[in-house]
């Protein structure tokens, strides 16, 4: 198994690539299932659950073909997909690939829309949380599917399709959100849906469903109205910029030092944690070109901290906010108000010597002066790539083992960070 082997000490200098959002990228995949014809997605990332997802639609018989290199396309060059759900011979997700990537779980909804039936299954817990998906199944009921838990699978059918309403959510959730708005985007009539999540990867999704057929108000607002169509039609879509990634590689500037042009970041995406950076002394500037960020000089400093859902502080932050904040002048605490468990990373932060409280749900974390290099590991990709961050300001080497949770989620990261000046680079095993 793959680890990286970060050596501390050095400044960030120099601009990074920011790629197309993961979480915009799986479920824009998954919305192919809509439409017989061509969808074409520009601006994909290089990650490893895109190629699960990849496979687990081709399981469906989706036809899912990447083009190749073209002239002047660097290594980084963003990928286009193209996806063709003309002949879908399989309505089925089963365990194997469903616990290995659990955004597979939103096939169900788009599944049961175009196909009357689905049989996908339970995804199972992981190490955020127990993660239940007992939103995404009250939405399509109150759809109209008859759904039946059956060891361990969610069989759903709609044999007289599936027929809009208004649908409340109790807590707000991604993947709630997406399954219900991809059902609903194939319902008879209006489906309201109240209380949605309102993340930008959600609007993103929403956009490409617009431009397939779906009449949609609401984009970016908690309120979605949708209009089903009878079909949907092929279009293309660029995948909108990763803000994860953008605020993790703002936040590894602000730990390590320096001045890094974050290429392609839209501000916008991530005002809060933006914020949040400047609270903590790091200098953040937007133009057209993306976002740049620096500290130098000053030392960091001590936030407080809620995660919320968006436009709030994004809980695919905390765990790299919590590393810059090891080394605050000063006390700052991190309230995780999303998932219950997302705190797997402290402990791994303390063999590299950092000071933190867990008290429920808040980490107090007081700053230390300096931290020392170690071998550690981590159980979830936001935690292993805190850990990086952290590796960047300890002294000597820290090795993150396990990089496989790094590479479902950010793309050629020793590249990037290795190109601004870090010293890192992945050991094969
Ligand atoms: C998505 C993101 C993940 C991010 C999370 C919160 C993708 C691929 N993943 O995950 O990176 O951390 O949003 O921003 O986009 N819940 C229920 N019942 C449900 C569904 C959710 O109680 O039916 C709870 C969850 O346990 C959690 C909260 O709602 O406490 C939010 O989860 P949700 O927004 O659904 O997260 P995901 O869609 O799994």
């Amino acid at each position: 198994m793959d680890s990286i082997r970060v050596t501390g000490g050095n400044r960030l200098n120099g601009s990074i690539p920011i790629s197309g959002a993961k979480n915009a990228a799986l479920p824009l995949m998954i919305a192919s299932i809509l439409s017989p014809e061509t969808l074409t997605l520009e601006n994909v990332p290089r990650l490893t659950d895109v190629q699960k997802l990849a496979q687990i639609l081709n399981n469906l018989g989706i036809d899912v073909t990447i083009a190749g290199k073209r002239p002047g396309q660097g290594e980084g060059y963003a990928r286009t997909m193209r996806l063709n759900a003309a002949n879908i011979v399989d309505t089925t997700a089963p365990y194997e690939l469903v616990s290995q990537m659990r955004a597979s779980f939103w096939v169900l909804g788009p599944l049961l829309a175009r196909c009357g039936k689905a049989r996908v299954s339970l995804p199972g817990g992981c190490a955020i949380g127990t993660r239940p998906v007992d939103m995404h199944l009250m939405g399509l009921e109150k759809l109209g599917a008859e759904i039946e838990l059956d060891s361990g699978y969610v069989n759903a059918s709609a044999p007289n399709g599936l027929t809009g309403t208004t649908i409340h959510f109790d807590k707000v959730s991604v993947g709630a959100t997406h399954n219900v708005l991809m059902a609903a985007s194939m319902a008879k009539g209006t489906t309201v849906l109240e209380n949605a999540a309102c993340e930008p990867e959600i609007g993103d999704v929403a956009r490409c469903l617009a431009a397939m057929g779906a009449k949609i108000e609401g984009i970016d607002t908690n309120t979605l109205v949708i209009e089903g169509a009878q079909t949907m039609h092929g279009t293309t879509h660029t995948v909108l910029p990763d803000r994860i990634e953008t605020g993790t590689y703002a936040m590894a500037v602000a730990m390590a030092g320096g001045d890094v042009m974050l290429e392609n970041a839209r501000a916008d995406l991530l005002q809060s944690a933006l914020d949040v950076l400047v609270e903590a002394g790091a200098k953040v500037e937007a133009s057209d070109k993306g976002i740049r960020v620096s500290r130098n000089g000053n030392g960091i400093k001590p936030v407080n901290v809620e995660t919320a859902p968006h436009p709030g502080f994004p809980t695919d932050l905390q765990a790299q906010l919590m590393a810059l904040m090891t080394r605050a002048e000063g006390v700052s605490t991190i309230t995780e108000s999303i998932f219950e468990n997302r705190f797997m990373h402290v402990q791994e932060l303390a063999r590299l010597g950092a000071d933190i409280k867990l008290d429920g749900d808040t980490a107090t974390i007081t700053g230390v002066q300096r931290m020392k290099g170690a071998p550690v590991m981590a159980t979830d990709l936001r935690a292993s790539v805190s850990l990086i961050i952290a590796g960047l300001a300890a002294e000597g080497q820290t090795t993150v083992n396990r990089v496989y949770h790094l590479d479902r989620g950010f793309e050629r990261i020793e590249e990037k960070l290795g190109n601004c000046g870090a010293q890192i680079e992945r050991l094969s095993a």
